[in-house]
């Protein structure tokens, strides 16, 4: 008997009310363990100010123009790193109680104040149609909600939006099945795939890898967490 892919279990809706039913706050986000947010944001600042400081296009003296957050949640990367470096920082979340913090939120109002919230999109990833052009698009802890075919349908029409020399940058746990499979996750519907599933997702969809670092410091009972920084193949 064929077992069938672990994708091919991905329920949007479950998805949905799962999030829904979460609290609007760090913890939340983090599966209830808001104390990775920090050395999370940390690396990735390091991570990021590193592939900046190599390039011609995007370099550390000037702000970026506008970067994406994408599967924002209530803003946490955003509030803690993205709009620390860019002029404009847009938001592509399907919950409107989390995007609410940001709209709304007095964590945000300073940002908002500053213009430096732009457009907000409820909707998932698999339906989001970028109108504008970024520096960054930022992918964290969320395309495991999206099947192989909406990635790479994703990762297809996302680097038509990039500025020149911008990258795709994802964040997310790596499998760790000792068969070398991603694995579905029936809490909040997802899948959680490997390194080498990410890395075909890339090549499939004409990106190449520039940059990856594994993420250092979380507990041990988590799953390993691996960056990337990705951009057209020349
Ligand atoms: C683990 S949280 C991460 C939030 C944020 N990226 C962070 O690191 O703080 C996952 C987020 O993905 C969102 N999400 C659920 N389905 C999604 C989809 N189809 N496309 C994009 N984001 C989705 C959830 O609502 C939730 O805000």
């Amino acid at each position: 008997m064929s077992v069938p892919a672990p994708d091919s279990q991905i329920d949007t809706s479950a998805a949905l009310t799962y999030w829904n039913s979460c609290d609007p706050s760090v913890t939340g986000m983090l599966g209830g363990f808001p104390q990775v947010s920090r050395i999370d944001l940390q690396q990735s600042t390091t991570f990021l100010a590193k592939l900046r400081r190599a390039s011609k296009t995007h370099p550390t003296s000037a702000p970026l123009s506008r970067i994406v957050d994408c599967g924002a949640g209530i803003g946490r990367i955003t509030l803690g790193l993205l709009s620390k470096v860019a002029t404009v920082v847009d938001i592509v979340e399907p919950v409107q109680k989390f995007t609410r913090q940001v709209s709304e939120g007095d964590d945000f109002k300073q940002l908002r104040d500053q213009g430096k919230i732009g457009t907000i999109y409820n909707v998932g990833l698999e339906a989001w149609e970028p109108e504008h052009t970024y520096d960054v698009i930022w992918i964290q802890w969320c395309l495991g909600q999206c099947t192989d075919a909406q990635v790479n349908a994703l990762f297809t029409r996302a680097q038509n939006h990039l500025s020149p020399g911008g990258w795709i940058v994802l964040k997310e746990n790596l499998s760790n099945n000792p068969f070398g499979e991603d694995v579905y996750d029936e809490t909040d519907s997802s899948v959680t795939r490997t390194d080498d599933k990410f890395r075909a997702l890339f090549k499939e969809a004409g990106l190449k890898v520039v940059a990856t670092e594994l993420q250092r410091g979380f507990p041990k009972d988590l799953y390993p967490v691996r960056i990337y920084a990705a951009q057209p193949e020349a």
